[in-house]
């Protein structure tokens, strides 16, 4: 963890600010993503240290809290830290908070720096400060140890993106303090640059980058002077150290994989005659298998005459590092670099070779923990998805980070399989009493490998989708307790029906249970419904038949009507007429039998009215009328066949559905009968065929 107090340069206001201020804007092109964490949402600003321009954090995280920080602090930050420092997201809840930032190319090589100003934020001094760790997607970058209010902390890794997006998550640790992050800040890197990092499964974390040299030790070299804004602090100088430097510009040849800038490049650290320069680092810190990446950058700032020679050789724990004595080139940038491992301290020697007229100088320096980021991340079709849907419904709940990696910090609901020689795949998703509305998003057809899928218990609506049919493993489907509209696609029962997956759904289609309440049976297909059934006044009644306009049939009991409740939903309002054959017991046995009885293929009651001497029972309307309309067959073999025929065996295995729009026909004839009306009595001896499927007319002969 490098630090830094403060920052000289201060910020100067004029009337030519604000033109500049215009055209650094642009820097955004250079697909800079610059985030200030805990900044109003929707606010935005050119930063006047920078000018690189910022936005809010809202749009790419979901959880925190924003703070500023306390006034004290925020009075140094005015002319000497860039603005972000200002305000902060702390995580006082969940295990993980994650960033996720997109747009990015994926394969693109990225620095990504998290900076971290504690501030006093929440008025607990030194005891808000906070240990905790930061992972890239699903995996460990560093840990972070804000360990003073007043100074500034920086994150830097450079990784390649694999996705199309990249996670930053705070993982807080127990009892140490909670976790929480100014800036984000992720600047695109050719992939010329620090070819060490090849590809996604090894990234590396600055462990220090120097600037060595500099009068001013609280230096820094950043945008625009590093047009890719890396961080160049002061090594400060060590008092064996001798600073140099020079005005002329320090370049580098084409094809640098480092390209220093030349204002870090044009100062230098050199040491007296007959010294070597030496740095270290310990490496107990940490974990002591990690492995270091060290680059030591030279070049040489002052002409030399033909009596003067700047050889030196790099050693490191007493081994040559490396392997030929070497001189800086005037002005040129020279870099040398390599894997340092196996060691728990790291100690650097640059020593002047005998025929060396002049003792070795080193202009910077950087040294990078390697951090592998192999551990795979979720399938990305599928994350890409699931963090569609999570936005589609608003969900909030830990969904964040990676959905399935690492496995303690699993999404709720979700469920994955983890293959060895694969990305982990969603398999699970249960969304039941989430509060979800809306339609049945098509998003869900990207999770290609879903076994098990519950929607139950929300406020979904619309249709219920063909193309979750296609899903090619779905094997569960639970979509009890919505407000679908419509039926369920014949692709769907087909399968259920096929045994290719067990579907709850039915309860919920063309009846809204008021105030309801649904419990599903194991069986999966009957379902018993307690409600308490809605009581209508007759004057309601009349508002929902707009004053018993239309009438749609009548029965043994009255004239049915259509209505329509407030929502909508159309209903079938069968009313008990004074001359009605039923009695009022019967009226009240009917809606006993109904408030009980529930089944798909049971017309649900909705409510009833008793009020006075009205009386009624509110259904679900079946706009597509009744069976007998759609099966003129039999009223055919009865009344227009010559001779007329008795079907006797009419059951629901015997009509037959044609085509998506149910077309009903009848069949298997093999039990009907001929029979001649002048001889009715001789086909009554022996009634055949299923009972309580015969047709009734063949029941009622005498
Ligand atoms: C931080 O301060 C700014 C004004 O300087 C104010 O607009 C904003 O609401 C404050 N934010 C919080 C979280 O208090
Ligand atoms: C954090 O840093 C402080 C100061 O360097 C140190 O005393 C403390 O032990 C560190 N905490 C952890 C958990 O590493
Ligand atoms: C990734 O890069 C490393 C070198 O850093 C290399 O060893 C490895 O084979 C590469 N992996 C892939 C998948 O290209
Ligand atoms: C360069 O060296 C001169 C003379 O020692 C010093 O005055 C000046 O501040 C130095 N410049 C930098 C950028 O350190
Ligand atoms: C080379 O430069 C050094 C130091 O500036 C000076 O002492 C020496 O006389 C010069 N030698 C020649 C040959 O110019
Ligand atoms: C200086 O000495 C090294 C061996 O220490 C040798 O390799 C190199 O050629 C010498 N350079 C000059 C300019 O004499
Ligand atoms: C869903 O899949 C389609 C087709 O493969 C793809 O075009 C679309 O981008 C995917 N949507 C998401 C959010 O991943
Ligand atoms: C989904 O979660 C609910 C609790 O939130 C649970 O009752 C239900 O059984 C789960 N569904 C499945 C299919 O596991
Ligand atoms: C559906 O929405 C209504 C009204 O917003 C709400 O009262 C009810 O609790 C919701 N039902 C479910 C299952 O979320
Ligand atoms: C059901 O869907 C149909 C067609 O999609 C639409 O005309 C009708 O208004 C919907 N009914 C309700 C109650 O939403
Ligand atoms: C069944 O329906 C399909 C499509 O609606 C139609 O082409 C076919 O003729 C029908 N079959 C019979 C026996 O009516």
């Amino acid at each position: 963890m490098s630090r830094h107090g403060s920052v000289r340069t201060a910020a100067v206001f004029s009337l030519i600010s604000i033109c500049v201020l215009n055209a650094r804007a642009q820097a955004n092109t250079r697909g800079f993503i610059s985030i200030d964490c805990g900044s109003p949402p929707s606010s935005g600003y050119v930063d006047v240290v920078t000018w690189l321009p910022y936005v809010s954090d809202a749009e790419f995280v979901d959880a925190g809290v924003s703070h500023n920080i306390s006034a004290e602090h925020a009075d140094m930050i005015d002319l000497k830290l860039p603005r972000l420092y200002n305000d902060l997201r702390s995580f006082p809840t969940g295990a993980r908070n994650c960033y996720t930032v997109r747009p990015l190319t994926p394969g693109t090589k990225y620095l990504v720096r998290a900076t971290f100003l504690h501030g006093n934020y929440d008025g607990l001094g030194p005891g808000g400060l906070a240990v905790f760790d930061l992972h890239l997607g699903v995996n460990f970058w560093q840990t972070v140890n804000v360990s003073s209010v007043s100074d500034t902390f920086q994150a830097e890794i450079i990784t390649v993106v694999p996705d199309d997006y990249v996670q930053v998550c705070l993982v807080g640790k127990k009892g140490l303090g909670t976790p929480f992050i100014s800036g984000l800040e992720l600047r695109p890197l050719p992939d010329t640059l620090y070819t060490v990092v090849a590809n996604a499964s090894m990234s590396m974390a600055v462990h220090g980058r120097y600037n060595l040299g500099p009068d001013d030790e609280n230096l820094i070299v950043r945008y625009p002077s590093d047009p890719h804004d890396r961080v160049w602090k002061v090594l400060a100088n060590l008092r064996s150290w001798n600073p140099t430097n020079t005005t002329g510009t320090v370049r580098y040849v084409a094809g640098d994989q480092f390209e220093v800038p030349s204002a870090v490049m044009q100062t230098a650290a050199t040491v007296d005659d007959g010294f070597s320069l030496r740095f270290y680092w310990d490496a107990y810190e940490s974990n002591k298998e990690l492995d270091y990446f060290a680059v030591l950058h030279m070049a040489e700032l002052r002409r030399l005459n033909s009596s003067e020679a700047r050889i030196c050789e790099v050693y490191l724990n007493n081994g040559l590092w490396y392997s030929k004595p070497f001189s800086p080139e005037f002005r040129y940038s020279s870099s040398m670099f390599g894997m340092v491992t196996g060691s728990v301290e790291y100690s650097f020697r640059i020593e002047p070779t005998a025929n060396s007229t002049l003792p070795p100088l080193l202009n910077a320096l950087e040294i990078y923990v390697m951090v592998p980021t192999a551990e795979r991340a979720t399938h990305g079709g599928d994350v890409s998805a699931v963090m569609a849907i999570k936005a589609k419904y608003e969900i909030k709940r830990n969904w964040m980070g990676d959905p399935c990696c690492p496995k303690i910090y699993l999404w709720d609901g979700v469920g994955c399989n983890y293959a060895i020689s694969s990305a982990p795949r969603i398999t699970s998703l249960n969304l039941s009493s989430n509060g979800l509305v809306g339609d049945i998003t098509t998003l869900l057809s990207n999770l290609t490998a879903l076994q098990n899928l519950d929607l139950s218990h929300n406020n979904l609506s619309g249709n219920i989708p063909e193309f979750l049919a296609q899903l090619p493993s779905l094997a569960v489907l639970d979509l009890t307790g919505n407000k679908f509209n419509g039926s369920v696609p014949e692709s769907l029962l087909k399968r259920s029906r096929e045994g290719a997956f067990s579907l709850s759904t039915y309860a919920d289609l063309s009846v809204r249970p008021l105030n309801g309440r649904i419990s599903k049976e194991d069986n999966g297909d009957a379902v018993s419904m307690q409600f308490d059934n809605r009581q209508f006044s007759y004057k309601e009644l009349k508002t929902i038949t707009n004053s018993f306009e239309k009438s749609i049939g009548k029965g043994g009991f009255g004239v049915v009507y259509l209505g329509y409740l407030e929502d909508g939903t159309p209903v079938a309002v069968k009313t008990r007429s004074e001359s009605s054959s039923q009695g009022v017991n019967e009226f009240l046995a009917e809606a006993l039998h109904l408030i009980r009885v529930h089944h798909r293929n049971l017309v649900n009651l909705v409510g009833h009215c008793k009020d006075g001497q009205h009386s009624a029972l509110v259904y679900e309307y079946m706009s597509e009328g009744t069976l007998q309309e759609k099966l003129r067959g039999l009223e055919y073999l009865h009344k227009a066949c010559t001779p007329p025929l008795i079907h006797r065996d009419v059951k629901t295995a015997n009509i037959l559905l044609n085509g998506s729009n149910l077309e009903a026909k009848i069949a298997d004839f093999g039990l009907s009968k001929a029979f001649n009306n002048d001889l009715q009595s001789h086909v009554s001896t022996r009634v055949v065929g299923t009972p309580g499927y015969l047709d009734p007319e063949y029941a009622l002969l005498p």
